[in-house]
Formats: C-alpha cells, structure tokens, sequence
C-alpha cells in the first residue's frame, strides 16, 4: 500500500521515540551542536521527513474576480471576493468522505480510524468574508477537468492535499492509480470515465538536492528539480508548494561552489533558510515565466503547524477541539517568513501571469483542532504509561479535515481561470 510507504519513510509507526523527526524544525541555536543528533537527523532527512509541510498563505492575494459554482444557497460570489480571508462556519453536513468510504487516506492522517476521539473538528466550512464558497461539485469538477492532467508538486502535504481531493473524487468515479516509483513518493492516477489525470510529483525542495550525501542535505540553489520540470509540459494545471523542508540542515551551492549554509555549525557561512528559500522562489518563478507551456500555476502557501508548548521532538503538542477564532493564536515566525518571502516574490508577477497565490496559510492558520497530534498511530496511548512521551504529528491534517477546504478553493480558483482563458 501506497500509504504505509510515506509513513515508513517518515517514521517507523513502531518506535514512537523522540527522535524521530516528525517535523525538520531546526531550533535556531547553534550551540549544543551534537554528531550523534545531526547523523540521526539526516538520515531521517534522506528518507522521508519528506512528508511534511506545506501550504497556506495569509494575506491579500492579487483579486481574483470569482464566479461562482453554484451555491447551494443561490447567493452567487461577488466580483473581487478574496477567498482567502474568511471564517470557519459550523457545517453539519460533515465531510464528503468516511474512512470506510475512501481506502487512500495515509495511515497517519487516519485520525478517527486510529482512534482520535473527538468529531467536531469534522464540522466546519471555509466562509470567505465577502462571499459563499460552496464545497464543489466533484462530478461537475471532474466534467470541466475532462482530458486534463492536474498534478501537485511538493512534499507531503502535498501528498496530504491530493488524498484528500482523491477522497472526495472517488466518491464519483473510482480511481486507478497507474504509476507509482519506487519509494511511493511521486504518483500518477486515474479517472477513467472522464480521462482526467492526477499526479502527484514528489520534490520537496523544488530545486535541485541531494539528500544521500553524509555531510548533509545539498541544496543547488541556481537549479530546479528536474523531477517535476521534465514533467511540467504534461500539465494542464500544476499545485506547487515548498517550505518547511528548508529549515533542515542544508548546504548551498551556486556557480558549483558552496556558497554557505543553513544551520551547519559554522562550517559555511549560515545564510538561513530565508536565503535558500527565496532562491528556490525565484527559479521556480523564472522557470514558469520563460516556459512556452503554459498551465495554470497555483502556488499554495507554507503550511503552518500548531506544535505548542514544545515542537515536534520535545514534547508539543495539540489537543485543541476546536478553530481558533479571529486574533487567537499566534503564528510562528517560521511561518510567517516563508508566508512573506513568497507573498514577495510571487506579486512581482502580477496579472497576465499563468501564475496564481492558492494562500491558505491563514485559513489554515485558524485550525489548530484538525491534525492528528498523538492519533498519527492507532491507539497511541493503549498500554502507555508515560502519554507526553508519545510522539505527536501537528502540521500533516487528519483526513477527512480542514484540508478538504484546500479543495474548495483550488477548484474555485480553477474554474474561475477555466472561464476566462484557454489553457
Ligand atoms: C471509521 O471512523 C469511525 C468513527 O467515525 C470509527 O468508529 C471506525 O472505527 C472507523 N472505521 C474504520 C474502518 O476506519
Ligand atoms: C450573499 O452572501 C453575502 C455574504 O455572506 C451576503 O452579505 C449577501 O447579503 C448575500 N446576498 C444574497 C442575495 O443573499
Ligand atoms: C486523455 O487526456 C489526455 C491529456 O491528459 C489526452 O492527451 C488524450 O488525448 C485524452 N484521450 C482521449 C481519448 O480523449
Ligand atoms: C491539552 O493538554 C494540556 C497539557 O497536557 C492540558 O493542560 C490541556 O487541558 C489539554 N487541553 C484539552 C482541550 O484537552
């Protein structure tokens, strides 16, 4: 099964120790630098903390003139209606999809099956301010997506998105998967009946890296993965993500020289996460300007994680039941950097560009209550005497969850470019 794979890569389900690395969040001292940690650190690096991280965004995006799907309630989304900023409203309709009627939800993120006691989480709806986003149609979602090929490109919350719009799909047509590689990481599927295609396409980084050497994760900032660029003239429509694989011990080079680093104990000079970050940005920005492909290019915000009291590898957690409403909570400085760096470097871009911001950073933002935290494994606490020694998942979401919503404002923000201009 697909799913076991990430989570091995991940974490053995098994040993639940401290070490690790559900999340790469690096702690920003330098001292304390400890061999022992750092090799145990990569070598969790280089399988799988490719799973994680992802999405969102805050802020104004550039207006996107919205027409509506229609909505249940007949109120048609005004012109100019900024999906991005809104509320969670209570929904008793509840998900679109159960864990008995979606076999593609990844262990991990299978909250109720692994015993996650409370449902509440499960009855919310995205509401922008100024307008109704109704949660779309997948029959007349996959009708205009006829003969199109959607892919997602990124690292697991990537892979967490596409389960989740696979969930929701799959409740009208069964899908086939026909590709997958070797480590289950990137995959291509099927949906026949309407010849639409789906890919998700594994590059953490976006550019260039290699995670295989001893000395730590090199990263080429002045080149981008040819994992997803060899691919992209396949592509109707491309959901790209970066983030928190950036925060990882990571070594630059440019021009074929090391340039510096982020977060190596002072053997490069350390330029910082931000510096690699709005490198990556800004190739992958060049690349999609200067391609004559020219798909519809949503660009999804970092995903913020709601570790509190500690972070992944010391004792955080997160137990809220419930969103956080306006002004709760406060967003980490992580977050909210990648949130700026790729505000700033994606508005450059302006209109007439195939690129658009997916900014689900604050709508995620406010969903503290909808990961798995200790309910990454079944029954996390049978036979556990010491709880706050079982490790929690705070940044993937469980399925079904908040990340449903994502759907609905991608879909949205396809359609409504569908309307106005041939790909
Ligand atoms: C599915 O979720 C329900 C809770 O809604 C839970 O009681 C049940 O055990 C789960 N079953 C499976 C097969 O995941
Ligand atoms: C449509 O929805 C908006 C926002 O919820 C509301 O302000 C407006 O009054 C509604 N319009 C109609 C015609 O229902
Ligand atoms: C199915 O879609 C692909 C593009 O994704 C297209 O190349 C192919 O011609 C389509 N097949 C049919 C039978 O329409
Ligand atoms: C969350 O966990 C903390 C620490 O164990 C506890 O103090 C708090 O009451 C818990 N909150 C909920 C909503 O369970």
């Amino acid at each position: 099964m697909e799913q076991q794979l990430s989570l091995i890569l991940l974490h053995s389900p098994r040993s639940v120790n401290n070490e690790e690395p559900l999340l790469a969040r690096v702690p920003p001292t330098k001292h304390h630098y400890n061999r022992t940690f750092f090799k145990f650190f990569l070598y969790f690096v280089l399988i799988g903390l490719s799973y994680y991280f992802i999405i969102s965004s805050f802020f104004v995006p550039p207006p996107l003139s919205l027409i509506s799907l229609d909505s249940p309630s007949g109120n048609v989304s005004s012109k100019n209606c900024d999906l991005f900023v809104g509320d969670w409203v209570p929904d008793p309709t509840g998900p679109r999809y159960t864990n008995l009627s979606c076999n593609h939800i990844q262990d991990f993120q299978n909250c109720l099956f692994n015993g996650r006691p409370d449902e509440n989480y499960l009855f919310w709806r995205w509401k922008p301010r100024n307008c109704d986003l109704p949660k779309f149609e997948p029959s007349q979602f996959l009708d205009s997506l006829r003969n199109k090929w959607l892919a997602f490109i990124g690292d697991s919350i990537a892979r967490n998105h596409v389960q989740s719009l696979i969930c929701i799909l799959s409740q009208v047509e069964k899908v086939e998967e026909i590709y997958h590689d070797k480590e289950h990481r990137s995959k291509i599927w099927r949906f026949p009946a309407y010849n639409f295609t789906l890919s998700v396409v594994w590059a953490p980084f976006l550019i260039k890296s290699d995670t295989s050497s001893s000395s730590g994760i090199q990263l080429y900032l002045d080149q981008l993965d040819h994992k997803w660029t060899d691919q992209y003239s396949n592509f109707d429509y491309v959901v790209i993500s970066g983030g928190k694989w950036f925060l990882k011990s990571t070594i630059f080079h440019e021009n074929d020289k090391i340039t510096g680093c982020h977060y190596c104990q002072g053997r490069y000079t350390d330029l910082g996460y931000t510096y690699s970050y709005r490198k990556a940005i800004n190739q992958f920005h060049n690349f999609i300007q200067n391609s004559p492909h020219k798909p519809l290019v949503l660009f999804r915000t970092t995903t913020p994680d709601h570790f509190e009291n500690g972070e992944w590898n010391t004792g955080g957690y997160c137990n809220r039941t419930m969103p956080f409403k306006q002004g709760e909570g406060k967003m980490k400085t992580e977050d909210e950097l990648m949130h700026d760096i790729e505000l700033e470097m994606l508005r450059k871009h302006g209109s007439g560009s195939n690129i658009r911001l997916l900014d689900t950073t604050a709508m995620s933002f406010l969903r503290p209550d909808g990961h798995p935290g200790p309910y990454r494994n079944p029954h996390p606490f049978v036979g556990v005497k010491d709880k706050k020694k079982v490790q929690r998942d705070c940044l993937h979401w469980c399925l079904p969850g908040p990340i449903d919503s994502w759907n609905d404002v991608m879909i949205e923000t396809i359609l409504n470019r569908n309307g106005k201009a041939e790909i």
